[in-house]
């Protein structure tokens, strides 16, 4: 295939961008698109299993001075952030110059959130660029809402429990707002990042916004902010467990940690929809006591469950010990691994529910393979996410901390969230709304579906773009 378009994607080098970003790189390409990823040599590192790389996409890693990957609790993550910056645009720079007089020269940028500098080097070098919003679309409206004239009503509340009224979206109350908003929130750089995003934004004619959703899941969220057009492209999701267009394509190609116990075969030895998936994203760290309040549950219920429990890749197996009381016991009712193939469990015959810490990534990849959810979110947008999970899509039911015991989620509410989810006419209706969820996206990603068009208008609306951009640089 002839590829005259070029895009550039860069992404910031966490799992929960890598893989919907190198999901979209394979959309673009189906469309006729030559894609360069520029990542960063760490999160090259977990991409370097990548089994097969579809004709049309070429890596281009980057050193951030930070090779060894980010580490959350040691490094300074604002210097992090301005390396990242630094480094990246130098890089996106000579990519884009060194591409120029060749054969296919780089004709858009895609960045994902908080890589605003990729922007400014679009429109430096004469580029049309995109951002990539990996969240939903909700979450995107409620940050243009505080950073729009609504600042008071987000975060300033004298009464928590209060209704928060956005334009065009479902009411609110504080537990439902991104983490970022809230008294407690120590990362100061994320809602910077976000202002200054926005901004950006709105400086462009015609600024282009993709969101990893879909025009059905989000009908209202999509449309609220008039200003600017939000354009749903996803989910981003391997296409073997969504519309089936390319078997081959089953995982992200990006794995965080490698060498997990052989789950599948023991999934596969497991009723059907019987077994609880337990996994809480690729950042999320639990404090011991919450861990060993889950721990008490799972056994509690008497159902077989797989938990995904993360351990730095040197860490020696015998230190789950020191995680956990119980551990002799969990091993006979169920199955703990240090990471697996999300999707392929998720699409498995025994899968009964997940309890997941309603990461985006997490969140589509439940609707899309139609399991329902016990929401335990933990930070950023995760608690408008199990929001949206239930009470919009009402594909599951969320946890409910203890207020008084330091927001720990008890192991009886575990309990009470899994039977909920697992048995009676509750269980039905969830399965059922799942289902209907499924379909749907399975509709939007298929040829000819939303998706697909809103996807395939973008790349033509950047190439008018790039070629107003010469007329003028000629000019
Ligand atoms: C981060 C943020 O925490 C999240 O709130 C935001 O929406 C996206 O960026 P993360 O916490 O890693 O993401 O969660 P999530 O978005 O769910 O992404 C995790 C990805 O890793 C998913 O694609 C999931 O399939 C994959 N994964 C996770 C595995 O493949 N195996 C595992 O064992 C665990």
């Amino acid at each position: 295939m002839e590829h005259h378009r070029h895009f550039l994607l860069v992404t910031f080098p966490a799992q929960g961008q890598i893989n919907p970003s190198l999901q979209f790189a394979k959309r673009l390409i189906s469309t006729g698109v030559r894609v360069t990823f520029a990542n960063t040599v760490s999160a090259q590192r977990r991409m370097s299993n990548t089994s097969s790389v579809p004709h049309g996409l070429t890596f281009a890693p980057f050193s951030d001075g930070y090779d060894d990957g980010l580490k959350p609790n040691v490094d300074n993550i604002e210097h992090f952030m301005s390396e990242f910056q630094r480094r990246g645009s130098e890089t996106l720079t000579d990519l884009v110059l060194d591409q120029s007089n060749k054969a296919s020269p780089i004709t858009c940028i895609v960045y994902t959130p908080l890589l605003t500098w990729a922007a400014d080097v679009a429109r430096k070098l004469h580029l049309p660029s995109a951002l990539l919003f990996i969240q939903p679309a909700t979450v995107f409206d409620v940050y243009y809402y505080y950073f729009n004239g609504y600042s008071d009503l987000i975060a300033n509340r004298s009464d928590p429990s209060s209704s928060i009224d956005l334009p065009g979206l479902l009411p609110l109350t504080c537990r439902d707002l991104p983490s970022f908003f809230l008294p407690s929130n120590t990362y100061a750089f994320a809602l910077k990042g976000f202002k200054e995003q926005l901004e950006a934004l709105e400086k462009e004619t015609k600024p282009q916004v993709l969101v990893n959703t879909f025009d059905a899941l989000e009908p209202q969220g999509l449309k609220a902010v008039q200003k600017l057009n939000l354009v749903a492209i996803g989910p981003l999701i391997p296409s073997a467990y969504l519309d089936g267009k390319d078997p081959s394509d089953k995982s992200f190609g990006a794995d965080l940690f490698k060498g997990s116990k052989d789950y599948i075969e023991w999934l596969n030895s497991k009723p059907n929809s019987s077994v609880v998936y337990v996994s809480f994203g690729s950042i999320a760290e639990l404090p011991k006591r919450q861990m060993e309040a889950i721990a008490n549950g799972l056994l509690q219920s008497r159902r077989p469950f797989l938990w995904v429990i993360r351990r730095p890749e040197n860490e020696a197996e015998s230190e789950e010990n020191k995680i956990l009381d119980r551990l002799e016991e969990l091993n006979e009712e169920g199955l703990i691994v240090p990471w697996c193939s999300q999707v392929e469990v998720l699409s498995h015959a025994s899968m009964g529910c997940f309890v997941t810490h309603c990461g985006w990534n997490s969140t589509l990849e439940s609707l899309v393979t139609g399991v329902p959810v016990v929401a335990f979110p933990q930070w950023t947008d995760q608690p408008t996410n199990a929001k949206l999970i239930q009470d919009v899509w009402k594909t599951g039911i969320r946890v409910r901390a203890n207020e008084e015991d330091e927001g720990i989620v008890e192991s009886e509410e575990l309990v009470r969230c899994l039977e909920m989810v697992m048995e009676g006419e509750s269980a039905e209706e969830m399965r059922k709304n799942a289902k209907h969820w499924k379909d749907l996206a399975t509709e939007a990603a298929k040829d000819g579906g939303s998706s697909d068009k809103n996807l395939r208008a973008f790349v033509d609306e950047m190439e008018r773009e790039r070629e107003c951009y010469r007329i003028v640089c000629n000019e």
